[in-house]
């Protein structure tokens, strides 16, 4: 089914349709994602020392950031009469894909490295009915087959090797900046394949110059340590992180990741897994805003700036009066192995009040 939608401003190509590569003759493919969360943060200001906002992603509809560019690739890819679609994933491109592909009525492929998606997106993947395939290789593997697989004509490439995900994709700088009056100062997210930095600064640029905003911010990527290509200046042939999602050694849009922390007087930064759990976790606890492991790399690289001499771009550079937004890409249901651990260990109590009290210490 292809809709329209339901009123003028469902979902992003209503929202900012003029920005898009889209026409009146273009079929909107939207299940009603963006206008995601922009949240204030009184603890975690408190915490580093500056104005900081924490972009919900996870509001989306399949949990992720991927459905803003997945709406207008897949709008696009049914304008060109595609039939199947194709993608290589960590989990969340391939359940915003099927998911998409299901709203279109059309078949997608999703090509995933084996045993390495998280539990959640692995179900959505099942439960869109996608075709999927488990490869024995990573995403890089992975990707270098879509590719291949791209040249024939049967299949449709949504990763963001495809313009228009990232076209999709900005549709959250324009929002930061419609909730804020402005651009923040600095924007930190994670990296993996790189298309969302590359993303943001194009929608920071264009609604720059389209009068919107004052100024430009700082754009502040993290990798995983152990999946780094970018820091190091290196491919990374066996990336290893728990942050599953940017488990990744080869991005794709490196080069204009680059550009991007290159032309924005930004950074590129690492954060260890030790790093990425905890902020998980504070962020939960003291926030209440449960994200993937991959997302809380924005949160980690927040806390490694403010603490640490070491980091690329320390706090020595961060004004006090400093506005700063953090996107968290995916929601924390999506990638629950490693707190699953932990709800193993909850033991029941009789069904007394003093075995209540007891246990909550009152
Ligand atoms: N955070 C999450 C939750 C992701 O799923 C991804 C990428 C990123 C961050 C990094 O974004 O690749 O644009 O730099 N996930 C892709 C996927 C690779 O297949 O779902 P990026």
């Amino acid at each position: 089914m292809h809709t329209k939608g339901t009123t003028s401003k469902f979902g992003v190509i209503e929202h900012y349709r003029k920005y898009l590569p889209v026409t009146e003759s273009t079929p909107v493919v939207s299940l009603g994602e963006g206008t995601t969360p922009l949240i204030s943060c009184p603890r975690l200001s408190k915490r580093v020392g500056r104005a900081v906002f924490v972009k919900n992603e996870g509001a989306n509809p399949t949990g992720s950031f991927k459905d803003r560019g997945m709406t207008v690739a897949v709008s696009k890819a049914i304008e060109r009469a595609a039939k199947v679609l194709i993608c290589a994933s960590t989990g969340n491109t391939s359940a915003s894909a099927a998911a998409y592909a299901a709203r279109a009525g059309i078949s997608c492929a999703v090509i995933l490295p084996a045993g390495k998606i998280a539990t959640g997106k692995l179900l959505q993947a099942f439960a869109y009915e996608a075709k999927i395939v488990a490869i024995d290789g990573n995403f890089d593997d992975a990707l270098r087959l879509v590719r291949e697989l791209g040249q024939g004509g049967d299949f449709v490439i949504v990763n963001s090797i495809n313009p228009d995900r990232i076209a999709g994709q900005k549709t959250a700088a324009f929002e930061i900046v419609d909730d804020l009056g402005d651009a923040p100062d600095f924007h930190l997210l994670p990296v993996g394949n790189a298309g969302n930095i590359t993303a943001y600064w194009a929608g920071y640029r264009e609604y720059h110059v389209f009068g919107n905003s004052t100024k430009l911010p700082a754009m502040i990527g993290f990798q995983a340590a152990g999946a780094a290509p970018i820091f190091y200046n290196r491919l990374i042939e066996k990336p290893e992180t728990v942050a599953s999602a940017i488990r990744i050694g080869n991005p794709a849009s490196w080069k204009q990741a680059l550009a991007a922390i290159t032309e924005s007087h930004g950074a590129i930064d690492v954060v260890s897994d030790e790093e990425i759990l905890a902020a998980q976790t504070w962020l939960a606890r003291h926030e209440g805003i449960f994200v993937e492991p991959a997302s809380a790399a924005s949160i980690a690289g927040l806390f490694k700036c403010c603490d640490s001499k070491e980091a690329a771009y320390s706090f020595r550079k961060i004004p006090e009066q400093s506005c700063i937004v953090c996107t968290v890409t995916g929601n924390g249901l999506k990638d629950p192995d490693v707190i699953v651990a932990r709800v193993k260990e909850l033991k029941s109590v009789p069904a007394t009040v003093n075995e209540v009290r007891r246990v909550v210490g009152l």
